[in-house]
C-alpha cells in the first residue's frame, strides 16, 4: 500500500496509450457468451473496453466533469454532440483551435453524434452531410457518427424505407470525408419493420470507404420507443438489426442507458450504451436502480447505496440547492450504472448473463413482457430476421457451464440449455450393444428418479442393478430440467442445478415423459420407474458390476464423442472398442485411453470433453478432408453428426500453430458451421493435414468476419 492509498488519496489515472496504428478500429472479442461478448474496441485515444457506456456530455452544461468521469469513475469514453458544438461559437473555436479533448478536458475516447438526434427534436439542422463529419474529424474526434435520417417508430413504411435508404445514400460520402484518422459510426434505422432493420444492417454493414468501413453500429431511432417503456419492440428491432449487422463490429443501443436495460440488451449482443439518464433523472430527482427509477421525495433511507449517497440521508438531500442536489444525485447515478455494468460483464466472465437478464425482467411488467417474448422467440423461432438472430443466439452457446444453475421458471429457455436439449435431441442415439455382449434392440427405458447429484454416487446402485436385472435397457435420470441420459450424469448444467429437494423428488408426469422420449426418439420402448434407493452400490450387479460399470463409462464416452464433437456413433464406438479409463478419487473418469494411448479426459468442471494429441489425431483421421473456405461461405452440413468440427489454418500460420500457438482470427481461412464455441475443434491446412487441436474460442461465423483476437485457444500443436 503506498502512502497516498493510506490517506485516502487516489492516485491519478495516467492518459491512455493510443493503439497501434495496424489496430485501429478493430474490435476483438475476449470473452464469449452467445451473444453476449466482452471486447476491446482499438482507439486512438486509448481502448474501449465493452460492454460500457458513454455517458453523454453537453458541452453547455457539464454535470459532471469529465475529468472526474476519467478520474474518479474510470469512464474509458463518452458522447457529445457535435452539432452543438459546430453550433456555438464558443465551442467551435477552441475544439477547432485546441481540439475536443482538450475543449472537454477529458483524455479517453471520445465520441461525437451528429445532429440527427436535434433534428428528431427541433426539426431540420443547418449543416451538411459530410460538413459535419469533417468537422468532427478536423476537432479530433474518435468516432464520429455520419448525419442519418431519423426513423421514427410512428412513421410510415415508405418514410422508414425512405429514412434507410438516405441514410444509406449519404453514408460512402460521410466515410470518406471521415478520412485516415476518424472512425465512424454507421446508424441502423428502420422503425418497427424487421425487413427494413435487416435491410439497413446490410446496407451499413457491407459498404467500405477509401480508407475503412464503418467502425461501430448504433441502432437508431429507438429513442421513442425508451421513453414510453415499449421494451418488447426494443429487443424485436435488436434481433432484427442484429441478424446482417457484421458480427466484428459493435452494436451500440442509441440513447440506452438505463440500467435495467443492461443485462438483456448484453445477453443479446450490445456492446455499447450512451445517455444523458444519469445527469438528466438528476434533475428530476430521480435515482438510478438496477430494477428501476427511485424518486428522492418517496425514500427514508438509501434502497441502493453509492458512495456519493453514503455521507448523506435522503432528507439532507432533499434539504439541499437544487444546484448542489442535483449534481450529487448524477454522481450516484452515474455510479450505480457503472456497477450494474460491471456486473454485467462479470456475468458474461462467469456464464450467467442469461440468468441476471432473467432476475432483472421481473423488476417491471413491461420488460418482463419483453423478457418473455424473446423466450417465445427463442423456443420457436420464427421464420425472418428475428428469428435468424435468436437460432444464431443459441447456436453460438457453449451448451456447457462450470457455474451453478439457479433453478426458475424460465430455467430451460436459457439459450444454453436450449442448445444442450438440440445436441441431444439431433445426436445422442440408443446403444447398439449391451455390457452383456449381446446386441439386439433395446428391451426397455429405465427412468432412474428421486436421486439428487452427483449421480454416480446416489443413482449408480440403481442404474447397475437395472442392468444387471435387463442389460438391454436405457438408463435416464429424472432431473428438475427433464430426462437425460445416465451416461451424461456429470454433464453440467444439469449436475449443477440448485433446486429445492422437492424438485429432486418429484416424477414428471406422463405427458412431459412422452414428450422427453420423443425427444430421444426412444419413446417406442416399454418404461420402467426406478425410484433411487440408498442402497450398497458394491452389492448392486453381483459379480457383473465392473463390466456393467466399463459398459456405462464406454457409452458415457461414445455419448459425449457423439454430442460435443459431431461424432457419429458407430464411428465412436469403433474408437472406444478397447477403451480403458483411470478413476480420480471421486470416482470420476479423469483418463480415458483408447487401446492403451491416453486420447481424452472428461472436462472436471462441465462434463464436456478435453482432447490430447493423439485423441485429436485419431479424431482427425476419421475426416482427413480439408474443410471448405470462407469464399463458399460456412455451409452447415445436413448430417446429424458431421464429424470433429475443423478450422481451415492460412499455410503462413502453420510453423506458428503447429508448436502450439494460438489461432488468430484473420489467419483462419474457413471453418466447419458446426463449431461449438468453448468446444474442441481440429485445425487443419489447406491439405488436410492436421495443425493443432484446441478449443474453439468462436463461431465460424465470427471467424468469417474478425480479424483480431483468439479464434482458437490451442492445447496443443501436431508439428512441434
Ligand atoms: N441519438 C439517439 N437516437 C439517434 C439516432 O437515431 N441517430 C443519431 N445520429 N443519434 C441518435
Amino acid at each position: 500500500m503506498t502512502e497516498g492509498h493510506r490517506r485516502g488519496v487516489v492516485n491519478k489515472r495516467p492518459d491512455p496509450d493510443p493503439c497501434r496504428d495496424q489496430d485501429l478500429g478493430k474490435f476483438e472479442v475476449t470473452v464469449r457468451d452467445g451473444a453476449a461478448r466482452l471486447g476491446k474496441l482499438y482507439t486512438k485515444h486509448g481502448v474501449l473496453e465493452t460492454p460500457m457506456l458513454l455517458p453523454v456530455i453537453n458541452p453547455n452544461i457539464r454535470t459532471i466533469e469529465p475529468r472526474e468521469m476519467w478520474e474518479k469513475y474510470r469512464v474509458s469514453g463518452l458522447i457529445t454532440n457535435s452539432y452543438v458544438t459546430w453550433k456555438h461559437e464558443k465551442l467551435r473555436e477552441p475544439a477547432l483551435k485546441d481540439g475536443i479533448h482538450s475543449l472537454l478536458d477529458f483524455p479517453g475516447v471520445i465520441v461525437t453524434d451528429s445532429g440527427t438526434f436535434q433534428s428528431y427534436v427541433y426539426g431540420d439542422v443547418e449543416v451538411g452531410v459530410e460538413e459535419i463529419v469533417d468537422f468532427q474529424q478536423k476537432i479530433g474526434v474518435d468516432i464520429g457518427t455520419m448525419l442519418d435520417v431519423f426513423g421514427r417508430p410512428d412513421m410510415s413504411r415508405e418514410e422508414l424505407e425512405h429514412a434507410v435508404e438516405e441514410t444509406a445514400n449519404r453514408a460512402l460520402d460521410s466515410l470518406n470525408a471521415a478520412g485516415e484518422e476518424m472512425l465512424l459510426n454507421g446508424p441502423v434505422q428502420g422503425g418497427l419493420h424487421d425487413d427494413l432493420r435487416a435491410q439497413a444492417g446490410l446496407l451499413m454493414g457491407e459498404l467500405e470507404g477509401e480508407n475503412r468501413g464503418f467502425a461501430v453500429h448504433p441502432i437508431g431511432g429507438i429513442v421513442p420507443l425508451m421513453e414510453k417503456q415499449r421494451y418488447l419492440e426494443l429487443f424485436r428491432i435488436l434481433l432484427a438489426a442484429r441478424s446482417t449487422i457484421p458480427p466484428n463490429r459493435p452494436i451500440h443501443m442509441f440513447g440506452c442507458g438505463h440500467p435495467i436495460l443492461f443485462p438483456l440488451c448484453i445477453a443479446l449482443g450490445v456492446d455499447l450504451f450512451d445517455s444523458a439518464a444519469y445527469a438528466l433523472f438528476a434533475r428530476d430527482d430521480r435515482l438510478l436502480t438496477p430494477t428501476g427509477t427511485v424518486k428522492l421525495g418517496d425514500l427514508n433511507e438509501w434502497t441502493h447505496n453509492s458512495s456519493t449517497l453514503f455521507q448523506h440521508t435522503p432528507s439532507e438531500v432533499r434539504e439541499m440547492e437544487k444546484e448542489q442536489r442535483s449534481t450529487l444525485l448524477a454522481h450516484h447515478n452515474l455510479e450505480v450504472t457503472q456497477a450494474e455494468l460491471a456486473r454485467c460483464r462479470e456475468a458474461v466472465r462467469n456464464g450467467t448473463i442469461w440468468q441476471l437478464a432473467e432476475q432483472r425482467s421481473h423488476a417491471s411488467a413491461k420488460l418482463r413482457e419483453a423478457f418473455e417474448w424473446v423466450l417465445e422467440q427463442m423456443e420457436e423461432p420464427a421464420e425472418g430476421p428475428v428469428g435468424e438472430s435468436v437460432l444464431r443466439t443459441i447456436a453460438s452457446t457453449n451448451p456447457v457451464r462450470g457455474t451453478a444453475e439457479q433453478f426458475s421458471d424460465d430455467i430451460d429457455s436459457r439459450p444454453h440449455l436450449l442448445h444442450l436439449n438440440a445436441l441431444l435431441a439431433m445426436r445422442w442415439r440408443r446403444p447398439g450393444s449391451w455390457w452383456d455382449g449381446s446386441d439386439e434392440k433395446a428391451e426397455r427405458v429405465g427412468i432412474l428418479s428421486g436421486a439428487e447429484p452427483p449421480w454416480r454416487d446416489s443413482a449408480l446402485g440403481s442404474a447397475v442393478s437395472a442392468l444387471a436385472e435387463e442389460p438391454r435397457s436405457i438408463l435416464l435420470i429424472s432431473t428438475p430440467v427433464g430426462l437425460i441420459p445416465f451416461t451424461l450424469e456429470d454433464v453440467s448444467p444439469w449436475c449443477h442445478v440448485e433446486c429445492s429437494d422437492e424438485l429432486w423428488e418429484m416424477i414428471l408426469d406422463e405427458d412431459e415423459i412422452d414428450t422427453w422420449l420423443e425427444d430421444l426418439g426412444i419413446s417406442d420402448l416399454p418404461l420402467d420407474i426406478h425410484l433411487c434407493q440408498p442402497d450398497p452400490q458394491s452389492v448392486a450387479g453381483g459379480g457383473n458390476r465392473d463390466k456393467i460399470r466399463d459398459w456405462i463409462d464406454r457409452c458415457a464416452i461414445v455419448d459425449k464423442l457423439s454430442l460435443f464433437c459431431g461424432i457419429s456413433p458407430s464411428e465412436a464406438c469403433k474408437l472406444s472398442a478397447e477403451m480403458t479409463s483411470r478413476r480420480s478419487r471421486t470416482d470420476r473418469m479423469v483418463n480415458v485411453n483408447f487401446a492403451d494411448v491416453h486420447c481424452l479426459s472428461p472436462r472436471l468442471p462441465d462434463g464436456a470433453l478435453s482432447l490430447t494429441l493423439a485423441g485429436a489425431e485419431r479424431l482427425h483421421t476419421l475426416n482427413p478432408s480439408a474443410p471448405s473456405s470462407f469464399e463458399e461461405g460456412v455451409v452447415a452440413s445436413d448430417l446429424d453428426h458431421p464429424g470433429m468440427p475443423r478450422v481451415l489454418l492460412m499455410d503462413d500460420a502453420i510453423p506458428f500453430v503447429g508448436k502450439g500457438r494460438n489461432v488468430i482470427h484473420g489467419f483462419v481461412l474457413g471453418a466447419d458451421a458446426h463449431i461449438i464455441s468453448g468446444q474442441p475443434c481440429l485445425v487443419v491446412s489447406s491439405k488436410g493435414e492436421l495443425v493443432a487441436h484446441g478449443i474453439a474460442n468462436a463461431t465460424a461465423d465470427d471467424m468469417a468476419f474478425f480479424d483480431k483476437g483468439i479464434a482458437v485457444k490451442v492445447r496443443d500443436g501436431a508439428m512441434k
